[in-house]
């Protein structure tokens, strides 16, 4: 609206009307298109932002996803042939996949193969010669195979909070009190009674669970997007019976996060705090599979990482194989060691980021990344 100067003038002005359900209220808080979170100039993402990912904490990220390249490529015969990194934030995975492919020598110059990153937001997009970003698939000229990858794209889609109440199901939404942002209960929408009783969830009485109805639906335009390859999902979440176990997860999983501290206090300085909550992978996995997908791996980044080859990865290998020419070198290899080791580590992100790979008309033969280590 004409006026509004800040992301507190919107809100203001939209509670002015009416109170916002939560979801609302997380839509704009993160991708209002001047003031949302995702909108500003800045990257939140990176040390000097309020969370790290995976791709920005240690190369030996987009270094295992390049075997899977080189695999997919061999598999794909002279197929056109493409790699999609969906929710590409500023692109730094993409580039580095683009870079490594080319630097591998994989022959991708004379290949009909291509790279792009898709964002609703490309503000902070890196421009590259050999990578085209797009807002939409859409946009994205046709191919024989492809191969879709995302890195926390499905943990930062809006979401609602409910909370069961005796028989009832609540959502949360957002009031103004007394010139501060406060919650309200109203009964939730219909679909999200409709939600847990079509998967046979039942919420114990006070229990909160977070639900993006866009799980499935943005997962369902990805599988109609790839008629032949691979979807490679990346993400803070759980299956369904362990993320609405009421006993574990009473509270939900929502979460705000700035400057690398977590809070429950999801309703402060909109827009500059990320929102996000823990995905149900069976939402993506039963999508995938009613479309005629084959799920060909669900478990830890740990392990996926590592089937694909990162541990021969120098910052990987063992100390004694490394030389450095002085301590300011080898200080920034200890840091560079201790990242690298972050990524595969069962514990943090390691070991709380679940990987789930879906795979269509690719043929039957097992992929490197399903070799069982441990
Ligand atoms: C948490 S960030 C992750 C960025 C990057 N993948 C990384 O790992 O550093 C989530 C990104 O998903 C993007 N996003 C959210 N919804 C989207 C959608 N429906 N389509 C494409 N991108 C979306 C956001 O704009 C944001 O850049």
């Amino acid at each position: 609206m004409p006026g509004e100067r800040s992301l507190s003038d919107v809100l203001r002005n939209s509670l002015n009307n009416s109170d916002l359900p939560f979801r609302d209220f997380v839509e704009l808080a993160l991708y209002h298109p001047e003031f949302g979170y995702y909108a500003r100039p800045e990257s939140p993402v990176g040390r000097e932002g309020d969370f790290i990912t995976s791709p920005l904490l240690s190369p030996v990220f987009s270094f295992a996803l390049g075997r899977l390249i080189d695999e997919f490529m061999s598999r794909s015969g002279d197929a056109v042939w493409q790699v999609v990194d969906i929710g590409c934030g500023d692109g730094a995975l993409i580039r580095a996949l683009a870079q490594g492919a080319g630097g591998r020598g994989s022959g991708i110059g004379e290949r009909p193969c291509a790279f792009f990153g898709v964002d609703r937001n490309l503000g902070r997009a890196q421009p590259q010669p050999d990578v085209t970003y797009a807002t939409s698939l859409g946009d994205i000229p046709p191919a024989e195979a492809r191969l879709i990858i995302s890195n926390e794209l499905f943990d930062a889609l809006p979401f609602a909070r409910l909370v069961q109440r005796g028989e009832e199901l609540h959502e949360l939404w957002v009031t103004e009190r007394d010139g501060a942002l406060d919650w309200t209960e109203h009964e939730a929408d219909a679909r999200y009674d409709e939600y847990f009783a079509e998967r046979g969830i039942e919420l114990d009485d006070g229990q909160f669970a977070d639900v993006s109805l866009e799980w499935p639906a943005l997962y369902g335009d990805l599988c109609r997007f790839v008629q032949r390859g691979l979807i490679v999902t990346f993400d803070y979440g759980l299956p369904q019976t362990k993320l609405f176990r009421g006993r574990m997860r009473r509270f939900g999983t929502a979460a705000a996060y700035s400057r690398h501290r977590v809070s429950r206090d999801l309703l402060v300085n909109p827009g500059e705090q990320d929102l996000t909550a823990h995905i149900n992978f069976d939402d993506l996995r039963l999508t995938g599979e009613r479309q005629g997908f084959a799920s060909r791996f669900f478990d830890i980044q740990a392990k996926f990482l590592l089937a694909l080859g990162a541990a021969e990865h120098e910052l990987l290998k063992p100390v004694g194989e490394v030389t450095v020419d002085n301590a300011e070198d080898g200080m920034a290899l200890l840091e560079a060691r201790d990242d690298a080791r972050r990524l595969i580590l069962p514990d943090g992100i390691g070991a709380d980021i679940r990987v789930l790979v879906q795979e269509r008309g690719m043929g039957r033969e097992e992929w490197g990344f399903q070799t069982k280590l441990f």
